[in-house]
Parts: C-alpha cells; sequence; structure tokens
C-alpha cells in the first residue's frame, strides 16, 4: 500500500492462468528467478525440448552415469512425468490461485466484493478463476465464475483476443530465440560432452535440462538440474535472455500486433475506471500467458527505449549475438508464476503536497510501475487528468484491431464489452462454493 493517505477506489486485475508456487533455495544466486515464461509448464513449448532430451536420456542406457563426474546425479535420478506428479502441478496452481485471492481481501478490505469473476473458456482458467473465488468471498455461492468462450471469431470482445488474431503466431520468436541459444548453450553442450561424449549433448538438450529445473522444482521442492555446479550464473543468464529474445517477437515490442491485442483491454478496463459510477469495485479476470504482455506494451510500460538516447528500431534493442543487460524486458518480471496486472483508482483527497483528487497506478505483479510522463501525482501515481490523457494518446497509438490483425471474418470488433454487457448483469456464470462436495471418509 502507498504510504499516503490515499484510499483505493476500485481495482481492475487480470492475471494470467497458473502455474507454480514461489520457491525458495538456499543459493545466493537464485536461478528460480531468472526462469522468464515458461512457468506453465504444461503448456506445449514450440519448439519442445524437455521430452526429447527425456527421451533421449531413456535411450541412451549404455552410459556409467554414475562414473560420469559432473552428471552423476542422472544415475539414480527419475524424471517427474508421472500421473500424481502432473495432478501436483494442478494442486499447486488452485493453491496460488486461490492465494492470490485471499491477498486481494487482505489487501483491499474496504472495497465491495465483486459479484462476478470473468476467465477464458480453458479448463486451467476456468479452475483458477474459482480457485481465487474460494479464496476471495466471504461465504459460499457468493461471486460467480463468468467464461468467455475462446473463440476464433471473437474479435477483440474476448480474454483471449489473440486468438481471433490472425497476425498473431504463437510460434514467432523461435528463431530469433534460437540464435542466442545456440550461442550461449554451445560452450555448455560442448563442456557436457567432454564429460560425456556418448550422450551427444546438443543445445537443445541443454535447454531442455534447463526447463528442467523449473518443472522438477515445482513438483519436488528442488532439482538436481538447478545446481549451480552444473548451470552457473551466466549460464542462467543466456537462458534468461534467450526467452526474452522469445517473448519479444512473440508477444512484446517486436510483434507489431502486440499493442493491437492488447488494447481493448486496457481501454475497457481504463473505461470503467474512468467512470465514477462504475458497478462495481472490483473487476478480476483470468486470461492465459500470452494476453499479459501484450497489455503491457498497450500500456508502454518495460520499453527497452524508452529510456534509451534516440529511438532507433526496437529490435535492436534485443541483439540475437549478445546480452543487452540493462534491457527493460525482463519477462522473469513480466511473467512469473500466476502474473498478474492491474490499475488501480485512489481518492487522495488530504494527501500532503497533491491536491484532492482521484489517482491512477498500474501495477504489474503487485509491483507499482511508473507509467512514461504521467507521474504528477503521490508515489508512481498520475491524476485523473493525466491517466485520461495518457489512455487517449495509447488508444490513438494503437486504435485497429481488426486491420491490424487481418481478421477474415465479417464480424469482427475493436471493442471489449464482456464488463458492460447485459450477460455480466444476467444469470450468467456459475458460483462457486467454498469447498468441493466434501464426503466423510
Ligand atoms: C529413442 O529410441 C527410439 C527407438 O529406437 C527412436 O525411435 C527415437 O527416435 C529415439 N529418440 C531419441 C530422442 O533419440
Ligand atoms: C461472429 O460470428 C461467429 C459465428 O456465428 C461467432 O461465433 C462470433 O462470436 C461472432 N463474433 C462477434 C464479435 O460477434
Ligand atoms: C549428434 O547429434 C546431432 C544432432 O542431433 C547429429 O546431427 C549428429 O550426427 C550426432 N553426432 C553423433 C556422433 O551421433
Ligand atoms: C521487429 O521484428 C519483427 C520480426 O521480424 C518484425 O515483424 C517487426 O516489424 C520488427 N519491428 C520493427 C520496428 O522493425
Ligand atoms: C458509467 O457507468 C454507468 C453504470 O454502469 C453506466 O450507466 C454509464 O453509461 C457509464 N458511463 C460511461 C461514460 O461509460
Ligand atoms: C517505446 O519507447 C520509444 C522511445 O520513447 C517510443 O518511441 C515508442 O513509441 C515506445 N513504444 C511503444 C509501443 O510504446
Ligand atoms: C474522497 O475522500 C473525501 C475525504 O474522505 C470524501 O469527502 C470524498 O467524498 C471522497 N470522494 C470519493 C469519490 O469517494
Ligand atoms: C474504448 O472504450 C470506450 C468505452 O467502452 C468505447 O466507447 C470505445 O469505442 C473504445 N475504443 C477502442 C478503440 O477500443
Amino acid at each position: 500500500m502507498p504510504s499516503t493517505a490515499c484510499r483505493l477506489l476500485a481495482l481492475v486485475p487480470l492475471a494470467a492462468s497458473v502455474s507454480a508456487s514461489a520457491l525458495y533455495s538456499t543459493y545466493s544466486f537464485n536461478p528460480l528467478e531468472h526462469l522468464t515464461g515458461i512457468a506453465p509448464y504444461f503448456e506445449p513449448q514450440d519448439p519442445p525440448y524437455m521430452e526429447p532430451f527425456l527421451e533421449k536420456l531413456g535411450n541412451k542406457t549404455n552410459i556409467d552415469w554414475a562414473k560420469t563426474p559432473g552428471l552423476n546425479f542422472l544415475a539414480d535420478w527419475e524424471p517427474p512425468v508421472s500421473e500424481a506428479e502432473t495432478s501436483l502441478l494442478t494442486r499447486v496452481g488452485r493453491l496460488e490461485a486461490t492465494q492470490l485471492g485471499v491477498d486481494l481481501d487482505f489487501r483491499y478490505p474496504d472495497l465491495k466484493k465483486p459479484k462476478q469473476v470473468w476467465t477464458s473458456s480453458a479448463e486451467r482458467t476456468f479452475k483458477s478463476a474459482q480457485s481465487l473465488v474460494r479464496g476471495l468471498e466471504a461465504e459460499d455461492n457468493d461471486i460467480k465464475v463468468v467464461t468467455v468462450y475462446e473463440s476464433e471469431e471473437s474479435g477483440a470482445d474476448s480474454l483471449t483476443p489473440y486468438k481471433a488474431c490472425p497476425a498473431y503466431s504463437s510460434s514467432a520468436g523461435s528463431d530469433q530465440s534460437e540464435e542466442y541459444q545456440t550461442k550461449f548453450a554451445s560452450p555448455i553442450a560442448a563442456r557436457f560432452n567432454d564429460l560425456a561424449s556418448e550422450f551427444n549433448f546438443t543445445t537443445n538438450d541443454v535447454f531442455g535440462m534447463m526447463q528442467l529445473c523449473g518443472y522438477e522444482t515445482v513438483i519436488r521442492g528442488r532439482s538436481p538440474f538447478c545446481d549451480l555446479d552444473l548451470f552457473t550464473p551466466d549460464d542462467w543468464l543466456g537462458w534468461e535472455y534467450s526467452e526474452d529474445v522469445r517473448y519479444h517477437y512473440n508477444v512484446g515490442y517486436g510483434l507489431p500486433v502486440a499493442g493491437y491485442v492488447g488494447m481493448p483491454w486496457v481501454n475497457a478496463t481504463a473505461s470503467l475506471l474512468l467512470n465514477s459510477s462504475s458497478e462495481e469495485d472490483l473487476y478480476v479476470s483470468f486470461t492465459h500467458r500470452e494476453l499479459p504482455p501484450m497489455v503491457v506494451v498497450a500500456l508502454g510500460l518495460f520499453n527497452n527505449s524508452a529510456f534509451a538516447a534516440g529511438s532507433g528500431n526496437i529490435n535492436d534493442t534485443m541483439p540475437l549475438d549478445r546480452i543487452n543487460y540493462r534491457r527493460a524486458w525482463k519477462t522473469s518480471h513480466v511473467l512469473p508464476f500466476l502474473s498478474n496486472i492491474a490499475i488501480e483508482r485512489f481518492n487522495c483527497s488530504g494527501s500532503y503536497g497533491y491536491d484532492d483528487d482521484e489517482y491512477y497506478r498500474i501495477l504489474v505483479n503487485s509491483s507499482p510501475q511508473d507509467l512514461p510522463g504521467c507521474a504528477d501525482g503521490p508515489g508512481t501515481m498520475c491524476s485523473r487528468d493525466a491517466f485520461g490523457k495518457y489512455i487517449q494518446d495509447r488508444v490513438a497509438m494503437f486504435d485497429g484491431f481488426s486491420e491490424q490483425c487481418g481478421v477474415d471474418y465479417g464480424n469482427s470488433t475493436d471493442v471489449l464489452s464482456i464488463y458492460t454487457t447485459d450477460s455480466a448483469q444476467e444469470d450468467d456464470g456459475q458460483t462457486v462454493g467454498k469447498r468441493y462436495d466434501a464426503r466423510l471418509f
């Protein structure tokens, strides 16, 4: 909370569906803080890395790992892939979402509880929304979960607008990412091949092993693949950068349509908050991890060029042959486990040194963000007039979802209207009980 007299009036968070938990490690350099956006491991990676490595490991039974210093842990290591373990992943995800619901309740005790929470229709986001509701609601069946269908013809009117945008491709960024990956992972593969040449480690194997650090830690609480003797801090910074490059081109500033896809949510949300007579104090929505970074672009946050002298091509800020250590675009910050973005509205009457006014603030993963050129309030807050103007400028910059996406269906729309259409007020959606139907046993 801000250390001012401001009172929070409304809050609109957007949470990406779940994955894993905040984890602890005894190392001073913690690889788990540099895993970027790979958290939802059970979503297919394009291309896949972990499964081919595991298959190869299963195939190469002739290697005596126990006699291979540095890799001897592989002698009795079992891949974490059983069904029980996979369902544990889901449970960890639900726990995280419930925790977020409880956190919201603690952080904003004076806000009226919402009547409904919105979610895209995939089972995972739906369950995440249900779990959040369990943490947030005071009694059983207080809050409804409203499902917004993940259509390829929804235009901008859904929580997954990128699925209705032909200009978006889930594999964008793979080529660029692989270029840097080859650079940082080749020496690591060579080091491993010096230990066990029979395995013929490739850069993709190295990448799969690094993914296993996060995946196995979520399931088992720790992983030998996170050991800093196996991968050094520099190896992890290389991995992190290669993923940042991927997300830069996939959902970030390097994807020309990113801001257009993120803007409908920003505009709809800002419109709700700028309208002092909006129905609810709290609007919560769940989507997949693709949307929050596009919202970040629409808002102009984490922009590598913003503080650079001159404004060259944004792609030049993510070179493929070396790390830009000073980049603002760090997806470990934008896309961690259960990443979320929120816009808050405050009443700052009686604050020392500031006009009595409403002020606005953006949070990314609970951290206040500085809106470039919009900071005339306490802390990183921005006055009502300045925020309205800021949003207008951003809307002007990214107006035209359908046109920019090249939609090939006739009934598209550029506006997200789920928060204001009647379906939100009607008897739509399902309520959520506090507990599962628990039977005696
Ligand atoms: C593992 O062995 C099977 C059967 O020989 C083969 O089809 C497959 O391509 C191998 N996989 C890898 C990753 O080497
Ligand atoms: C366009 O029509 C399709 C097919 O009837 C429907 O599924 C989709 O929701 C419509 N899109 C909009 C934006 O109304
Ligand atoms: C090592 O793997 C690469 C890539 O899969 C392959 O092209 C190469 O032939 C392999 N080398 C040996 C010695 O097996
Ligand atoms: C950055 O690269 C992407 C992918 O090649 C391209 O589509 C985009 O236009 C580039 N951006 C700029 C500003 O040149
Ligand atoms: C503000 O919200 C009220 C209540 O939902 C609605 O009737 C009104 O049309 C909204 N005004 C604007 C400018 O969006
Ligand atoms: C990023 O920052 C540069 C420099 O301030 C600016 O020219 C550019 O429009 C910004 N990009 C976006 C998408 O806001
Ligand atoms: C803001 O707070 C002041 C002082 O507590 C109060 O008089 C005013 O009605 C509040 N305004 C809104 C919009 O809540
Ligand atoms: C922005 O939101 C307002 C209010 O919902 C709507 O009237 C307007 O068409 C929207 N504009 C864009 C570009 O989404």
